[in-house]
């Protein structure tokens, strides 16, 4: 039972204000089934990149909606000093075209990149989070696998999210059969309290355990992705999951606030927004004013409604029509600042984005952070990018397909389903990854280090960023700095949207006086994050706005 006890504006308590301490290794994620998979391949001796991986994967069964083998995500790990990310967003399929979201009059069809296999780009989970053990893992691939088939196999709890999430959703899962026969059983959404087995995807996973990838991107369960994905109209094909590959990347590296940043590059924009919030508001003296008072907040959404119209820009890395070097650049970001008066709201149809001369006017994921006793560690961010992804669950392979396709610019000037509006450069086309929010990140100064990220949609770098900016600014302890109440800004449309209590009254008028349009939301992200001191005490945080939870381990006592 989550009792919220309000404070002054910009502080929201939870019933759990405390962080878990210990030094044995941290894991947050956003259900308990899966924090406990993690801390116990923890204390079984494995590193961070198994407990992330096994959390990970307890997800893919606890969180259909979210946690994935059909979807993708990414990964910033930090093993002694070595940075690195893992992109296994998922690509559009052989077969995408640029105009295939289009009825012959050239209009979006409604629902076309949302709803069915049509909406599914291919999965990289499945090769990712091999791909991440393989690379940076210690114990056995079985071992960390094992946790996920026990809840698959042998059952689990349903929470009331997941039974309000099926209720809520009962009309896309009801649509597809194969997905009501397990989703819906008796016709009904499974009850808070009852117990869900999947055994179709225990087996799934047992194959994975034993023959890794080709598992599931080869042979029979290829062949039921296809089968299903042509029964309802998909392009999405047994060969696309084959011909998948993640790629290795390097971070998108910035200082802010005397704190080195690592967060993920292109495909995601959130590592850029991320780096030009920071970069940003660090010009403007962002520390030196009142912390709860009408100034930081402006310059905070003067600074994200900058980043976002920049974001029009970017895609894949491979068609972007910028990149993270020129976007975070000294010069315009000098350029960026200089232009926002503290006066006045810029009105976001006069801010221009980036171009080459720098000519300027005058809106479902689930995020995990891991580190073990050795400090290394892990920030995940996967999604299958709406509630239940495309709603199709492949029969023969036991989970849902994404309806990541949507992430791509569907239609000219359509905005996505979290409102963003995309430019040229995220276009349909075969092959290409569809550019991301996602902003899974670590930070560290000293032997400190924070891992954190977010759910969210296009809230997922404002989400990632105010938490952060509320550790390495202003010095709040873990738990608190995840309970603050957040805003949001993301250029177009052009509203600030607010949490309760995220502004005073006060704070808000002032900001309407400077002409920002408020708007209230029932929230902005939902931020998992351990921190700790390489060596010594580390605290992981749940966050009050869902049912997540944060673990320790205690050398001494396990
Ligand atoms: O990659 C992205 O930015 C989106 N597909 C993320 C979707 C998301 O966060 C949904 N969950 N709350």
């Amino acid at each position: 039972m989550s009792l919220i006890l309000l404070l002054p504006a910009g502080v929201l308590c939870a019933a759990h204000p405390e962080a878990a301490r210990g030094s044995g290794g941290a894991v947050a994620s956003a259900a308990p089934a899966a924090t406990e998979a993690g801390l116990e391949v923890l204390r079984a001796g494995g590193n961070a990149a198994d407990a992330a991986v096994a959390t990970a994967l307890a997800l893919a069964v606890v969180r259909p909606r979210a946690g994935n083998l059909g979807g993708g995500g990414f990964a910033v790990t930090r093993f002694d000093d070595e940075v690195r990310t893992l992109d296994f967003r998922e690509t559009a399929p052989a077969e995408a075209t640029r105009d295939m979201y289009l009825d012959e009059q050239g209009e979006p069809r409604p629902g076309a990149s949302l709803i069915g296999p049509l909406a599914a780009g291919v999965p990289g989970s499945p090769a990712g989070l091999y791909e991440l053990h393989k690379e940076l893992g210690r114990l056995p691939w079985a071992e960390v696998v094992a946790p996920a088939i026990r809840l698959a196999r042998d059952g689990f709890t349903v929470d009331r999210r997941l039974a309000s999430g099926t209720k809520k959703y009962a009309d896309l899962l009801g649509r597809f059969p194969e997905t009501a026969a397990v989703w819906l059983p008796g016709g009904q959404p499974p009850k808070a309290g009852s117990s869900m087995h999947l055994p179709v995807l225990a087996a799934t996973l047992e194959a994975y355990a034993e023959r890794g990838v080709p598992a599931i991107t080869e042979g029979p369960i290829a062949a039921a992705v296809e089968l299903a994905s042509r029964r309802h109209g998909g392009v999405l094909r047994a060969a696309d999951l084959a011909a998948y590959r993640p790629v290795w990347r390097e971070p998108v590296r910035f200082e802010a606030f005397g704190w080195q940043v690592a967060s993920m590059p292109l495909p995601s924009s959130g590592g850029i927004i991320l780096g030009q919030t920071c970069g940003l508001l660090e010009r403007l003296e962002w520390a030196k004013f009142s912390r709860f008072g009408a100034d930081r907040f402006h310059l905070l959404i003067e600074a994200w409604r900058r980043a976002y119209a920049d974001r029009v820009l970017l895609g894949d890395p491979r068609t972007s029509d910028a990149s993270a070097a020129q976007l975070l650049a000294g010069e315009w970001l000098d350029l960026r600042a200089g232009r926002i008066r503290l006066a006045k709201a810029t009105p976001s149809d006069r801010v221009r984005t980036w171009s080459r001369d720098f000519e300027e006017e005058s809106p479902e994921t689930t995020h995990l952070s891991v580190m073990d006793s050795d400090g290394n560690a892990v920030a995940i961010t996967t999604t299958l990018n709406g509630t239940f992804g495309c709603g199709l669950l492949v029969p023969g392979a036991g989970f849902l397909l994404n309806n990541e396709m949507d992430d791509f610019e569907t239609a000219p000037g359509q905005p996505n389903f979290y409102g963003l509006i995309q430019g040229e450069a995220n276009s349909v086309g075969p092959g290409k990854r569809m550019l991301s929010s996602m902003t899974p990140t670590i930070a560290w100064r000293g032997k400190e280090v924070i891992v954190i990220g977010s759910p969210g949609g296009s809230k997922i770098p404002t989400a990632t960023s105010q938490v952060l900016l509320n550790l390495i600014v202003d010095g709040d302890e873990l738990q608190a700095a995840v309970d603050r109440a957040r805003i949001h800004h993301q250029w177009m449309p052009d509203l600030v949207y607010t949490e309760a209590h995220a502004l005073s009254p006060e704070t808000a008028k002032a900001l309407e006086r400077r002409g920002h349009e408020l708007r209230p939301t029932s929230g902005v992200g939902e931020v998992h994050s351990v921190r700790g001191e390489i060596g010594g005490e580390m605290q992981a945080a749940q966050d009050p706005r869902g049912p997540g939870t944060a673990g320790i381990v205690h050398p001494a006592v396990d």
